[in-house]
């Protein structure tokens, strides 16, 4: 039996280990990568920091990027030698800090020429929770493939971004310009202000600013439009966003998107990480406002995604570069 080294986790705070493991054949639809990439991403804290989603010893990370190694003999859209990036969580044999994994071919895209495999690491589940979020939990109009002229009917609708820095942020706001959103309203530092507004956000406010909601609420109060707001919280933190935008989303029909968990305390406090797995318990709510959790581990229910996301929408916005992959620091270990 063959076997490759995998980062294992073996407890709550327990550093983490590199151990062999066997490394699996390609099933029915499955594709085997060579892992030349992976993200840090908050949940690898989560689960290691606070023992989320967690039953140890367990492996890491659920992007990757590399290079397609061995395919299933019914699988004609990918060929060995094709560079891809995938979202990959099902499993311990998917997840993607371990030099192979085998998945799901659904899973991946194929990176465009030109764009390197560590930009391409940043993609797969930040902008999967992205596209989720609007499309399926604030029920944002992105049809695909995008019609010629195609202007959304709500167009004007306010859409309130708040984390716009994150990694999940920054795709969000590409993807409402690409689909011709043009009242998004972000909140981010401001070192991100130009890079957003290119993105096509029409106000950027500090998040950390004490006048951030009045900022909002001035904005909405002198919009035309009667239509309630949209929320995507990229943050998810009791106090630095749920809160705020508790006093934001006030309008009857107004919905708001959060990534789960919520954050209590983040690892640095003193308390240490506490987590809950509740949205509409973390804020007092307006009547009439409706409250999503979104656990992108999910997106397959949604059998369009499923069949169009990684194979078909991902890969034509890199190629048009409608998607810019996140800024990346890299950090090169050692090459098993
Ligand atoms: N449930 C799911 O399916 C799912 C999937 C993906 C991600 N997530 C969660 O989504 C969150 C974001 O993930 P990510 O990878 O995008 O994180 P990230 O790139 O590490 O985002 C961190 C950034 O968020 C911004 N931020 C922090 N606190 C903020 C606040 N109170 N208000 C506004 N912005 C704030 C800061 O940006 P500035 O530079 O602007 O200060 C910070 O640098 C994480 O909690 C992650 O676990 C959940």
């Amino acid at each position: 039996m063959s076997t490759h080294p995998a980062i294992i986790a073996t407890g709550i705070k327990e550093p983490l280990t590199t151990q062999r493991v066997p490394t699996a054949t390609p099933q029915q639809h499955e594709i085997q990568v060579r892992v030349e990439w992976v993200p840090s991403a908050p949940l690898d804290v989560f689960k290691v920091d606070a023992g989320l989603m967690a039953q140890f010893p367990l492996r890491l990370g659920d992007s990757v990027a590399g290079t397609v190694v061995a395919v299933s003999p019914n699988v004609q859209r990918l060929k060995l030698g094709d560079r891809v990036c995938g979202f990959v969580f099902h499993n311990e044999n998917e997840m993607g800090q371990q030099v192979y994994v085998t998945a799901p071919n659904h899973l991946f895209s194929k990176v465009p020429d030109g764009m390197s495999l560590a930009a391409a690491a940043t993609l797969p589940t930040n902008f999967c929770t992205a596209f989720l979020s609007l499309s399926e939990n604030l029920k944002i109009d992105l049809p695909w493939p995008l019609p010629e002229n195609f202007v959304p009917r709500g167009e004007q609708i306010p859409i309130l971004i708040w984390g716009a820095g994150s990694s999940v942020g920054h795709f969000a706001v590409q993807i409402l310009k690409h689909w011709g959103y043009k009242n998004v309203i972000v909140t981010a530092s401001l070192k991100h202000e130009k890079k957003l507004k290119g993105y096509g956000a029409a106000h950027v406010f500090d998040y950390r600013s004490t006048g951030v909601v009045d900022s909002v609420l001035e904005i909405l109060s002198s919009d035309k439009s009667p239509e309630a707001i949209r929320v995507f919280d990229c943050v998810d933190s009791k106090f630095g966003s749920l809160l705020p935008i508790s006093k934001i989303a006030t309008r009857a029909g107004s919905k708001v998107a959060a990534v789960l968990p919520v954050v209590i305390n983040n690892s640095s406090d003193a308390n240490g990480l506490q987590l809950s797995p509740d949205v509409s318990t973390g804020a007092d709510w307006s009547k009439d406002v409706e409250i999503h959790s979104i656990v992108s581990y999910g997106y397959e229910a949604n059998a369009f995604l499923k069949e169009n996301l990684f194979p078909e929408i991902l890969p034509t916005l890199l190629s048009q570069g409608t998607i810019e992959p996140n800024d990346q620091r890299v950090v090169q270990g050692t090459r098993f």
